[in-house]
């Protein structure tokens, strides 16, 4: 049994290595690559199931959909439909005649033909889509969101490793550790944040989400996973947001053992399962 942490199938350059390996069971069998973010909202919004976690949002492929999208919230957030580590996560926000763009730590007013023309050139580069700007912060207004880190057991259940919040430079939108963000303690930073909620019932909640979800997304997705990384939102009402499902390559710094003590008797049970 291969546990192919490196998630190469499909690429030119790893072909070879595949087909080498060709009669030897891998944990999962899905071609590289990020998940599209876009066909993973559609595909959630199509189950029906988690929709309520869903963030508002759509293809950015007319800047009328754009308009409609910062006249209806007010600060909207337009990323690359397969970005990854935090890169071209841009907020938008829009004050009477001006809009003000921000990405990385950086920001620029503009005016309307300027931003429209910013816009143009970004849809013709690539594909991206728009969505509702979730304010997810500290008491200090640093931008935070949780990670937690799924990986299927022995009984090919998935059980979480770790929920870790991320937290980004207060001038910065994006909560990647890619993008300097911090990885901290959930328990203490719960207990610092929000100070007047119940812990138990909100950790409760959370693990009761990941797993459910996780359990249905992989129904969704038929390709059989392994790893899953969410990346959830929590607003001042303590609301959950979906920000993103990853399943390719998905972080294990600092929690390498806690990830191979499931990950190891789960490819373990695969094997017992086909020689049985
Ligand atoms: N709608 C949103 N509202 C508020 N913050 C957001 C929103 N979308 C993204 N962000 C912030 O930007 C970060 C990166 O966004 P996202 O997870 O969608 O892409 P990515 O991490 O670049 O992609 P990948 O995980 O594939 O590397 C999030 O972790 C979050 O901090
Ligand atoms: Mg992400």
């Amino acid at each position: 049994m291969i546990y192919d942490r490196l998630k190469m199938r499909g690429q030119e350059n790893f072909k070879k290595i595949y087909k080498e390996f060709q009669d030897i069971p891998f944990t999962h069998e899905r071609i590289g690559g990020s998940l599209n973010k876009l066909t993973a909202y559609n595909m959630i919004v199509a189950d029906g199931r988690f929709n309520e976690y869903i963030i508002p949002y759509r293809p950015l492929d007319n800047l009328d959909a754009l308009l409609k999208f910062l006249e209806l919230y007010g600060k909207v957030i337009v990323k690359l439909v397969s970005g990854s580590y935090g890169q071209s996560i841009i907020l938008v926000e829009q004050y009477n005649d001006y809009y003000k763009l921000s990405e990385g730590q950086k920001s620029v007013l503009a005016n309307k033909h300027d931003f429209l023309a910013f816009i143009n050139k970004l849809v013709k580069n690539g594909q991206f889509v728009v969505q509702q700007y979730i304010k997810s912060r500290t008491l200090a207004n640093a931008p935070f969101d949780i990670r937690v880190r799924l990986v299927k057991n022995r009984e090919g259940k998935w059980t979480i490793v770790k929920i870790y919040p991320r937290v980004g430079d207060i001038n910065a939108i994006a909560t990647n550790i890619a993008s300097g963000a911090a990885m901290k303690e959930w328990d203490i930073f719960f207990k610092n944040n929000f100070p007047h909620e119940d812990f138990e019932k909100t950790n409760q909640r959370l693990q009761k989400f990941s797993i459910e979800f996780s359990r249905c997304f992989q129904e969704m997705i038929k390709d059989n996973l392994d790893d899953i990384g969410l990346d959830i939102a929590i607003d001042s009402n303590m609301k959950f947001w979906l920000i993103e499902v990853n399943v390719n390559r998905v972080a294990t710094s600092f929690i390498e053992f806690e990830v191979a003590e499931h990950a190891i008797p789960y490819a373990v049970s695969l094997v017992r399962k086909r020689y049985k």
